[in-house]
């Protein structure tokens, strides 16, 4: 089933502040490699039959690569993201006018979530994660908008700062997940919710392994993640191994840098 992502190229990307314990704006990050792995992604997308449309990069927002931040769109609905720190404030409206000029309905957010980040839609419900980003707020704000039953889970580890970074969803039903970064009410409910789940080990999590999309078939993810790689082959996933190393200078992964355009269903 062909998917349709957004992206977006990124030309003006660096690491020059810190907002989570992976950015270094001492080291820096070299812009031209991550733009080459940043093809690399997206030329993976369209093997695989997926489309993908982009948004114009904006100077000065060094992290607007990460689409998946941008929104949440569910239904052809679109719930805008509202930022938890000033450095990337200005990403909220740019990402929202993308899709208000494309004739989406769309929700200027009330309360801090970060789009995809933290909200992981599955069939029935919308996972969601709270703890470093986005609030718990949100969660009720983006259920109200998506008339879909939204799922709190508790972030505990700021390595793992988005849901996005600690798991991603198999399918519409099942998911992959690092139980580390989970308070333990949370995961009681992951069990609870996804007995056949997936379960990754820390050094999987490491290499940001979790930040992972999958169509339901195959899966596009960090090549480091090498032990999560054989697991997801094992229950019968074609696997697409990337390289955005120079992009998890900045704390992101695939998933960061795709944005899903879910339309009515
Ligand atoms: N530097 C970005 C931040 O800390 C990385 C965002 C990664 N995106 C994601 N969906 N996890 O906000």
């Amino acid at each position: 089933m062909p998917k349709h992502y957004l992206m977006c190229r990124p030309d003006f990307f660096t690491v020059e502040y810190a907002i989570n314990p992976w950015m270094d704006p001492e080291a820096g990050a070299d812009r031209d490699l991550a733009v080459r792995q940043w093809e690399g992604l997206k030329a993976a997308y369209e093997a695989l039959g997926h489309t993908v449309s982009l948004i114009d990069p904006i100077e000065g927002l060094p992290d607007m690569v990460f689409a998946a931040n941008g929104a949440l769109v569910a239904g052809g609905r679109v719930y805008g993201a509202r930022f938890a720190f000033p450095e990337r404030a200005a990403e909220g409206p740019a990402y929202l006018n993308w899709f208000a000029e494309r004739g989406f309905p769309t929700h200027e957010a009330v309360h801090v979530n970060e789009g995809e980040g933290d909200f992981l839609a599955m069939d029935d419900v919308i996972l969601a994660g709270t703890g470093f980003r986005t609030s718990r707020e949100a969660h009720g704000e983006a259920q109200e908008f998506l008339g879909r039953p939204v799922v709190s889970l508790t972030l505990v580890d700021p390595r793992y700062y988005h849901l996005d970074t600690a798991l991603f969803p198999l399918d519409g039903r099942n998911i992959a997940y690092y139980p580390g970064a989970f308070s333990e009410g949370s995961l009681r409910v992951l069990r609870r919710m996804f007995p056949d789940a997936v379960i990754a080990g820390a050094d999987d999590a490491e290499v940001l392994g979790l930040n992972a999309v999958s169509d339901g078939e195959h899966v596009v993810i960090n090549a480091e993640a090498h032990d999560l790689q054989l697991d997801l082959k094992r229950r019968g996933y074609e696997v697409i191994p990337v390289d955005l190393a120079e992009l998890r200078k900045a704390g992101g992964g695939p998933k960061c840098c795709t944005l899903e355009i879910r339309g009515e269903n």
